[in-house]
């Protein structure tokens, strides 16, 4: 195996062993891409306290996300089509946080179906809903996650249509893929990719073809998916969904205090500060600093979560010291399984473990449960003073 020192290492890595289409559909932003890059520039403003002489010798990373145990305060974040970054994508992935102790949460837009996922693992994973129209299908979806006995569901509130990626344009990336002549060229050029495509039979959105209705091939995908996000969605839509599921609710896209106090209303468990990985408000704020407000504002009243972003166990340590109960990372996950497979997603894994734990014990800190605010330098004004 190649030495990994950092997620940085995964992503070369990927990057020349999965065909550019895919590749560009996760290493995007929308529009000029400013949020998806200061997503992650932006966690270097902040600085972290070193101390010294402090016994480190009994450390803890171990937690708790929406009452679940976790090796670490970090959940595998749902991304769709991981199944064509590796063959079988969702599985291997689910498999690793399994190992690892972290939790694992399925993208609506995955390769391998819930159930397939469910077989093929031994731990509960947590369910992502987009907010679709189709109520018949939205009632299926809460019920297939319950009867693959997952832990969460997961109610993403950021697209109610799509922030506009140009490569994916470009690429011909929409659902399903249209296959332009050089994205077949590039392709070719992937061997071990495809040969392990080939001999997979999970090539196409498990979750939708054959559950949706009147959904049965390519050409019936790409109307369903235009006709069915739902750009009429509101809080009392959100409140029917909570209604179809009654298991621990966490509801992901919340960037303003707000739309915070809503989700705490709507009797959500959890919420993930996120701007979609910058794939949707092109200049909206990084979520690191859209944090401290949302904090200051629900962080009595409901778990925080973060992400968009996070890259290193220090971008974690950040956040989680900030005050937020845990993290969630896409791509940093995504590198790892399209470099090695479930192998990659572990390394991606031990990597951001070990920057963490160091990164923690350096500043005099010895349990992830206990670290505060003191152990961050921020600047003045970090989340913003705004023109009302
Ligand atoms: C390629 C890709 C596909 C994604 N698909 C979904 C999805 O299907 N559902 C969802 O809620 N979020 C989706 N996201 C957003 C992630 O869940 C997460 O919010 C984002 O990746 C966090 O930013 P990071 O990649 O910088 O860690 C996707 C992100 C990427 C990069």
């Amino acid at each position: 195996m190649p030495v990994i020192t950092e997620i940085e290492d995964l992503k070369r890595l990927y990057r020349r062993r999965v065909p550019k289409m895919f590749y560009d559909y996760c290493e995007s932003g929308s529009w000029s891409e400013q949020t998806f890059r200061e997503n992650v520039s932006d966690f270097d403003e902040i600085y972290l306290r070193q101390r010294v002489a402090i016994d480190m010798t009994e450390r803890s990373t171990k937690t708790q996300m929406i009452g679940q145990d976790a090796a670490m305060p970090l959940a595998l974040a749902p991304v769709g089509l991981t199944g064509m970054q590796h063959a079988d994508g969702e599985i291997l992935a689910a498999r690793a946080a399994e190992k690892f102790g972290v939790p694992f949460c399925l993208s609506t837009m995955s390769i391998c179906s819930i159930e397939d996922v469910a077989e093929h693992t031994s731990k509960p994973f947590w369910m992502q809903v987009y907010t679709l129209k189709d109520d018949d299908y939205m009632q299926r979806l809460f019920d297939r996650a319950k009867d693959a006995k997952c832990s969460a569901a997961v109610i993403t509130v950021d697209l109610q249509l799509l922030g506009q990626r140009h490569k994916d344009i470009r690429n011909g990336l929409s659902a399903p893929p249209k296959l332009t002549p050089k994205s077949v060229a590039n392709m070719m050029t992937k061997i071990p990719w495809g040969l392990e495509m080939l001999q997979t039979k999970r090539r196409f959105f498990g979750n939708i073809v054959g559950h949706a209705k009147g959904v049965t091939d390519a050409s019936s995908l790409t109307t369903w998916t235009a006709e069915s996000f739902d750009q009429a969605l509101d809080w009392d839509r959100i409140r029917q969904f909570r209604k179809m599921w009654d298991g621990p609710l966490i509801i992901k896209g919340i960037m303003d205090p707000r739309d915070a106090l809503e989700a705490c209303n709507v009797g959500a468990d959890a919420i993930v500060v996120s701007n979609h990985g910058g794939r949707q408000l092109d200049g909206a704020l990084s979520s690191i600093r859209a944090l401290a407000p949302i904090l200051d504002a629900v962080g009595d009243r409901i778990e925080v979560h973060l992400d968009s972003g996070i890259r290193s166990g220090q971008d974690v340590l950040k956040a989680v010291a900030m005050g937020a109960k845990g993290c969630w990372a896409g791509r940093a996950y995504i590198y790892g399984l399209g470099a090695m497979g479930e192998a990659g997603v572990s390394e991606a894994l031990r990597v951001i473990h070990k920057e963490l734990d160091t990164s923690m014990a350096l500043c005099g800190r010895t349990d992830i449960t206990g670290v505060d605010r003191d152990i961050l330098m921020i600047p003045k004004g970090f989340s913003g003073e705004w023109e009302e």
